[in-house]
């Protein structure tokens, strides 16, 4: 088989990539490890930035988007039974944010891809990456437990944090940063109607909670617990009781309901650069991972996407490699900024077992300026909603 861009995974990256280059009129195929059915059921983010939205729009994917997502012009910082409401549009020149599952955004292209006829393939892992130093790339993976061999020009890593294309690139090239956040999110899909308008990003000494929503009968609620927690141990009861506690405020209460997902996410800061090699280009969680805090994983995963797609075009269309050889430096800019954004929300709202008093008297000193200095909502503000740089 033979192709001009060989797509690994079918997550949010690899998908986007695939239905923009399509749109350029780029030949591509997609290889997935997995099953349709487990791709579009994965629960994982939902908060997508204004550029996000954007990139589906142009991608003619965003039909359902437009209708079913929820704008947000603002979070809730809530700690020491004070709610400080950070408003966005005023802050950021009129941007906001809007909830959308990744779960509904995976589907939606999945189908788009699907009804275009596109060569994408599920339950075909990709076993090996070889030549991405020469003119020739070739992909192998396995289809009905066969090997094939895909030729290509271009190969798109964009198969998460434990896919394959990472390791391709010579370890003398590749230099990974990693920080251990000593927390994991216990996170949970519930059938209820969010308590809330906008998000709460709630600090208490009990640890950190985030009420989000998925649409105006269904909550999303994270809790935050130690990394080697185990589900068994979280029945439902002590689930809403932890989240009453930690989102706890004077004349507000929160409304339960069935429970009908739970998952434990741990939490990791990673930066592997640079994100290309050759003929090798690596887009989303197979290059970056950010603690979940800042809500920018699946945001800057599109972003790459974006970035990466345009290059493609001006390489196969106008015949510049430009665009390719500043990939990597384009999307580290952005990838840095998110690192440093998603660590400081993490540190800031988290409680550590570990802190000394002195520790947790400056984390609320902190959480006390935040929510009382203009400058710093600002700074927040403008973070939260994707940095955008002057020049
Ligand atoms: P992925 O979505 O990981 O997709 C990669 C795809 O590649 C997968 O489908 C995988 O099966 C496939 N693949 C892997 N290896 C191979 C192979 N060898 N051959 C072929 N295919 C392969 N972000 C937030 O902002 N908020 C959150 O609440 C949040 N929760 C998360 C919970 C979990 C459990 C995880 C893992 C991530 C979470 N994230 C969250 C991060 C966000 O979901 C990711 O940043 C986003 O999924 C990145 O998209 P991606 O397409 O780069 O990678
Ligand atoms: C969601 C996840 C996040 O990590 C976040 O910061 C905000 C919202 C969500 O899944 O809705």
């Amino acid at each position: 088989m033979r192709t001009r861009v060989a797509i690994i995974g079918a997550g949010p990256a690899g998908l986007l990539l695939s239905q923009l280059l399509h749109d350029r009129g780029i030949d591509a195929v997609l290889l997935e490890a997995r099953d349709r059915e487990y791709c579009e059921g994965r629960q994982r983010a939902g908060m997508l930035e204004q550029a996000t939205v954007d990139v589906l729009r142009e991608a003619g994917a965003a039909d359902r988007l437009d209708r079913e997502g929820l704008v947000h012009h603002g979070i809730h910082l809530r700690f020491a039974g004070r709610d400080r409401h950070i408003d966005f549009p005023s802050r950021t020149g009129g941007r906001s944010v809007t909830v959308y599952g990744q779960t509904e955004i995976v589907k939606d292209l999945v189908a788009k891809r699907i009804a275009e006829g596109a060569r994408m393939y599920f339950d075909a892992p990709v076993t090996a990456i070889e030549g991405i130093d020469g003119a020739a790339p070739r992909v192998r993976f396995l289809r009905d437990g066969v090997e094939e061999v895909l030729e290509c020009d271009l190969v798109a890593g964009c198969d998460g944090f434990h896919g394959v294309s990472r390791g391709a690139i010579p370890a003398d090239v590749l230099k990974t940063h990693e920080r251990a956040h000593p927390f994991a999110w216990l996170g949970i899909l519930a059938d209820v109607a969010p308590s809330t308008d906008d998000l709460i990003y709630a600090y208490s000494e009990r640890g950190f909670a985030l009420h989000s929503m998925r649409s105006r009968a269904v909550s999303r609620l994270y809790l935050q617990v130690d990394p080697d927690a185990d589900l068994a141990d979280w029945p439902d009861e002590r689930i809403w009781a932890e989240l009453r506690e930690r989102l706890a405020l004077p004349g507000w209460r929160l409304d339960e309901g069935p429970i009908r997902e739970r998952s434990i996410t741990p939490m990791r800061s990673f930066v592997a650069e640079p994100m290309s090699f050759g003929r090798l280009f690596l887009a989303g969680d197979a290059a970056h991972i950010v603690p979940p805090t800042g809500a920018k994983g699946l945001n800057l995963a599109m972003a790459d996407v974006r970035v990466l797609a345009r290059a493609c075009a001006e390489y196969f269309l106008a015949g510049s490699r430009a665009g390719l050889d500043g990939y990597s430096d384009a999307c580290l800019r952005r990838v840095w900024r998110a690192e440093q954004f998603s660590s400081w929300m993490t540190t800031l709202l988290h409680a550590r077992a570990d802190a000394s008093g002195f520790d947790r008297r400056c984390q609320e000193a902190e959480l006390a300026y935040v929510a009382d200095s203009s400058a710093a909502m600002d700074s927040l503000a403008e973070n939260y909603v994707g940095y955008t740089w002057a020049d």
